[in-house]
């Protein structure tokens, strides 16, 4: 399972039995919740950082699912701070290998888009069905939710885009809205964790908490937001899920 420090906190309140293992410059945090198996670590910031995390979850860790957790800004605008994203499929928007390859598929694969695995994502939609709109206020702040206007909060399904770049222009977001129109909303990993899952044959979901919405506002909103409102949802999604595993 993969999030930030702030995320990864909280998710340890819901794992019993904890054990810390230090390996490559991350913490891998094992134990159970509800008495599944589980290894909970922050992938890190990147393309690379995120895969090397999950290829050590797999072929050290000998995980046979995942289930990875962040936010993510709005590339399409309907999206708001505080909507959640189900990623259906994920494509690394800065993979271009023209003229040798169409532009985003990955060389030698042959694939553009990976999949999440469909019976995680309707697990993972009635555990968000259960925290968006009016249950924000069972676990947001009210002052957070003034702040960041979460008061009619959505869950979509759909195309996430990941590459290593940080989206904090107009001019930007709307570059990659006319490479990819399908794109939901853009993250830094998912794509490349969907790409190890893929090559070693794990089912996965990509879930993001949209903390903003790509533009000159996003480096404001973002540190407050993963303190007070996505370490929250993130407990309150993976607690929903893993009581319908
Ligand atoms: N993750 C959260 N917000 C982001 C943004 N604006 N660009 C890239 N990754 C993000």
């Amino acid at each position: 399972m993969g999030a930030m420090h702030e995320e990864i906190n909280s998710i340890l309140h819901l794992m019993a039995g904890i054990e810390e293992i230090s390996y490559g410059r991350r913490t891998y945090y094992t134990g159970t919740i509800n008495n599944i198996k589980t290894v909970v670590v922050f992938s890190r910031w990147g393309k690379v950082a995120a895969a090397t995390t999950v290829t050590s979850l797999i072929t050290k860790f000998n995980i046979t699912d995942l289930i990875f957790i962040g936010v993510a800004g709005a590339i399409n605008t309907e999206l708001k701070i505080g909507d959640v994203v189900i990623g259906d499929r994920l494509v690394q928007h800065d993979m271009d290998a023209r003229p040798l390859m169409p532009r985003h598929e990955i060389p030698l694969l042959g694939v553009t888009y990976f999949e999440s695995d469909p019976n995680y994502i309707t697990i993972a939609k009635k555990a968000i069905d259960a925290i968006v709109g009016d249950h924000v206020h069972s676990f947001i702040d009210e002052y957070e939710i003034e702040r960041f206007l979460l008061r009619k909060t959505r869950v979509f399904t759909g195309t996430i885009a990941s590459g290593d770049q940080f989206f904090a222009k107009q001019a930007d977001k709307e570059l990659l809205h006319a490479v990819l129109p399908d794109t939901l909303c853009v993250e830094m990993e998912g794509a490349a964790v969907a790409q190890v899952c893929y090559e070693y044959e794990i089912p996965f979901v990509v879930l993001r908490i949209i903390s903003d919405e790509c533009n000159e506002n996003s480096s404001i909103d973002f540190p407050d937001f993963i303190q007070n409102v996505s370490s929250k949802y993130a407990y309150e999604i993976i607690k929903n899920m893993f009581a319908l595993l």
